[in-house]
């Protein structure tokens, strides 16, 4: 099972955004996946038609210890399930302020799931904070994704997720490695975006070999400005279901093939094209 937290204390990155549909596109090739809500304003849980109301159970439950996330999750389409958010969500971290264990609440009920309800990918949205929320995704994840916007404070904010990773994986989980970078909201053709790309890539590869972040790579796939994506969600649609001719359900289609030619033993993409 990989399990990919999508983070970036940021907001309007595009977190939610690829949390769904690379979730979505996952689940269309054939993977059983899980995409964990873990924003209190459930943008993931409605972008894919659910909207938690009152008697609806929810990822807060979860931490809150009354329900299992095999109790919580809904099946939205073939193979994707979501454990969905709600406000609610906002009073965990008060909740767990002086709950001993409380960074792996997430990561025990993931280990707790039974043998049948297994999945290939657990897909976290995280919220745009590093919360105890956004902890528990980390110490329960193996990769992190992060979606940046190619602007000029890009890099900078880069470097302090890039330490927070690092303390998460001395202290809480050895096993966390970022693995890639997803540029969205990518303007094509402009000189901003290139450069900071440029440099994104010179940063990376003069980065410390030790570092929890010395295998992360920027992914070739860029996610384009496109307003079908940001249309999508109105309609409680993927971009796959929305519009799949679109240039965003392309360039997540893409992504999507990145990140299953990174799966064991899969060839690397660019073996696979030349074949
Ligand atoms: N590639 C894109 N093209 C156009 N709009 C986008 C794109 N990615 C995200 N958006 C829109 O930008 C806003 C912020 O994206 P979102 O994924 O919610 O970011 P985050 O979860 O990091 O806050 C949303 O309204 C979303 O629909
Ligand atoms: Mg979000």
């Amino acid at each position: 099972m990989r399990t990919i937290a999508i983070m970036n204390q940021k907001g309007g990155v595009g977190k939610t955004t690829t949390s769904v549909n690379l979730a979505a596109g996952l689940a269309r090739a054939g993977r059983r996946v899980c995409l964990i809500d873990l924003d209190p304003q459930a943008h993931a849980s409605i972008h894919l038609g659910v909207e938690a109301s009152g008697s609806v159970d929810t990822i807060y439950q979860v931490f809150a210890g009354a329900r299992t996330v095999e109790q919580v999750r809904q099946l939205v389409s073939s193979n994707l399930w979501v454990a969905p958010a709600d406000l609610d969500l906002a009073a965990t971290e008060v909740e767990l302020v002086d709950a001993p264990g409380r960074e792996y609440v997430l990561r025990n009920a993931l280990q707790a799931a039974s043998a049948d309800d297994h999945f290939d990918y657990v897909v976290m949205d995280c919220p745009p904070s590093l919360s105890v929320l956004t902890i528990n995704a980390l110490s329960a994840a193996t990769e992190v994704f992060i979606p940046l916007q190619p602007h000029f404070f890009a890099l900078q904010g880069l470097s302090k997720l890039f330490e927070t990773t690092a303390l998460v994986t001395r202290r809480l989980n050895r096993q966390l490695r970022v693995s890639g970078i997803v540029l969205c909201l990518y303007e094509t053709g402009t000189r901003l975006a290139a450069d900071v790309t440029d440099d994104l890539m010179r940063f990376l590869d003069a980065s410390d070999p030790q570092a929890p972040w010395s295998q992360a790579r920027v992914f070739d796939s860029r996610i384009r400005r496109n307003i079908k994506l940001a249309e999508a969600p109105s309609f409680g649609q993927s971009i796959f279901d929305y519009d799949g001719q679109s240039a965003g359900a392309k360039d997540y289609g893409s992504l999507v093939n990145e990140v299953l030619a990174a799966e064991a033993g899969a060839a690397p993409a660019e073996h696979r094209e030349a074949a």
